[in-house]
């Protein structure tokens, strides 16, 4: 049988549809390839979210489609946000790929591949009004998984091509989500990710549970906590995380979540954008700095040894010297364990590539390394101060620096690098005392 790899740009969404793609491979009778160099099958699953992300993906593909000169039966396909927005227009640019599936067509991979294999090509998109399928294929094996709970984005930040790639939100019936995570917790997963782009609207905007559903134990009315409680409640399950939040969905109830259930992890990726009121405003955020700092101390107060970690984009239109130091000060004041900082690159068709994209290239370069620097004092000082603590670790295996050390994480997401017990196995729980802290990573000796 002929054997796959699939390459992965973007974000957990993307791995989470490129394990379903390959799960429906390999139940179709196709084998992992060790590696790339030797897969007779490649799919390249990409991202749309800034021009770079674009630039490596299609730099990718064309490398890939080149090799099909001396390997003429071999099969280049690609599928995810780039595939969804580019379409027909990637035939055009890379002549000899096979296949381009859209955001919302995961059960075309295997047709795609196949008919491939015989010498034609498909184009698969979908109308991204239409009720989606969610992926929800596992490859067996794994101590922790990620599930998603809510496709699309309905928020329509300025900047955003999201909304446009992965259509309309909508979310998993409660139940299927639980069926899922049950069969997850059978095969052996500790830990689940449930992932969203702005999972606290999960249940807002499409029904996540009916009346035939059990009431929530504790009484929980919003769908988001509901859910979370009920995912809790899982045999097997000890760990849960969820991605991305919004402020506005850092509500009483969830706040409450966060102090009695000891399975909800006690960190948080909350994106803040921006610490500067004018530029959350032309965002269309939702929230101002108040707001923001507001829904952290709610968070804090139930969960003070909570981590935060955020996305930040310099260099927004009209980002002036005063906007960016606001940002700088806010990031101070919420206390972030760690960012994500994004130099603003304008996306076709949003709101805000019709403004001057005035902030030069140098400037948004420049305002990055300020804040990556206060980033590392930030994160060495949060990590110094954890020295002498004790964490409970889920093992993950050796670490990739130095196989005769382990690393695993934290239930606020850190790395620790440690000397693994004899007869540790991959998904096991350690207690260890932090002995030595460095910006990103915590050892214990
Ligand atoms: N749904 C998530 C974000 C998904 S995109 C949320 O809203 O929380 C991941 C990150 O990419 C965003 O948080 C933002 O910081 C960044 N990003 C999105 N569009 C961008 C653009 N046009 N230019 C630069 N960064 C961008
Ligand atoms: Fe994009 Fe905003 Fe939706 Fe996040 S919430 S995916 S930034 S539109
Ligand atoms: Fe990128 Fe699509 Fe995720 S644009 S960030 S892969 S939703």
């Amino acid at each position: 049988m002929p054997t796959f790899s699939i390459h992965t740009y973007g974000c957990q969404m993307n791995v989470r549809e490129s394990e379903a793609a390959a799960k429906a491979l390999l139940d179709a009778g196709f084998a992992q390839a060790p590696d790339e160099e030797t897969a007779d099958i490649v799919l390249v699953n990409t991202c749309s979210v800034r021009g770079k992300a674009e630039d490596k993906a299609l730099g990718k593909l064309g490398l890939l489609c080149a090799t099909k000169r001396e390997r003429p039966g071999r099969v280049v396909g690609v599928m995810g946000c780039m595939a969804q927005r580019m379409g027909g227009e990637l035939f055009k640019r890379l002549p000899r790929l096979d296949f381009a599936i859209g955001t919302r067509c995961a059960e075309r991979v295997v047709p795609a591949v196949e008919a491939a294999l015989h010498g034609d090509t498909t184009l698969a998109l979908r109308d991204l009004h239409d009720r989606p399928d969610a992926p929800n294929g596992h490859v067996a094996g794994g101590f922790s998984a990620f599930v998603t709970i809510l496709l699309g984005c309905n928020r329509r930040c300025t900047y955003c091509i999201v909304p446009d790639v992965r259509g309309d939100e909508w979310s998993r019936p409660a139940r299927d989500v639980l069926a899922e995570v049950r069969a997850l917790a059978a095969q052996g997963v500790r830990e689940v990710t449930l992932l969203g782009q702005s999972i606290m609207n999960y249940g807002l905007r499409t029904p996540a549970f009916d009346a035939d559903d059990p009431p929530s134990p504790g009484g929980y009315t919003r769908p988001f906590p509901r859910l979370l409680e009920a995912v809790a409640a899982i045999p097997g399950i000890e760990r849960i995380r969820f991605t991305s939040g919004h402020p506005s969905g850092v509500t009483e109830e969830l706040v409450r979540l966060f102090r009695e259930e000891p399975k909800i992890c006690h960190h948080l990726h909350l994106p803040v954008q921006s610490g500067s009121d004018a530029v959350l405003g032309r965002m269309r955020r939702g929230y101002t700095r108040e707001a923001y700092l507001a829904a952290v101390a709610r968070l804090r107060a139930a969960a003070p040894d909570l981590a935060l970690t955020t996305d930040v984009i310099v260099g927004f239109p009209g980002e002036t010297e005063a906007d960016f130091q606001s940002t700088r000060t806010l990031m101070e004041e919420a206390r972030f364990d760690n960012a994500f900082i994004f130099k603003y690159s304008p996306r076709p068709g949003t709101v805000s590539a019709t403004w001057e994209d005035d902030v030069p290239d140098a400037e948004k370069a420049r305002r990055n390394q300020v804040l990556l620097g206060d980033q590392d004092v930030r994160g060495a000082r949060i990590n110094q101060a954890l020295v002498g603590t004790t964490l409970r670790v889920l093992a993950e295996g050796p670490s990739l620096r130095n196989p005769a050390k382990w690393s695993g994480r934290t239930p606020g997401n850190k790395i620790v690098v440690f000397t693994p017990p004899k007869g540790l196995r991959p998904g096991d729980f350690l207690d260890l005392v932090i002995t030595r802290a460095a910006p990103q990573t915590l050892y214990a000796d």
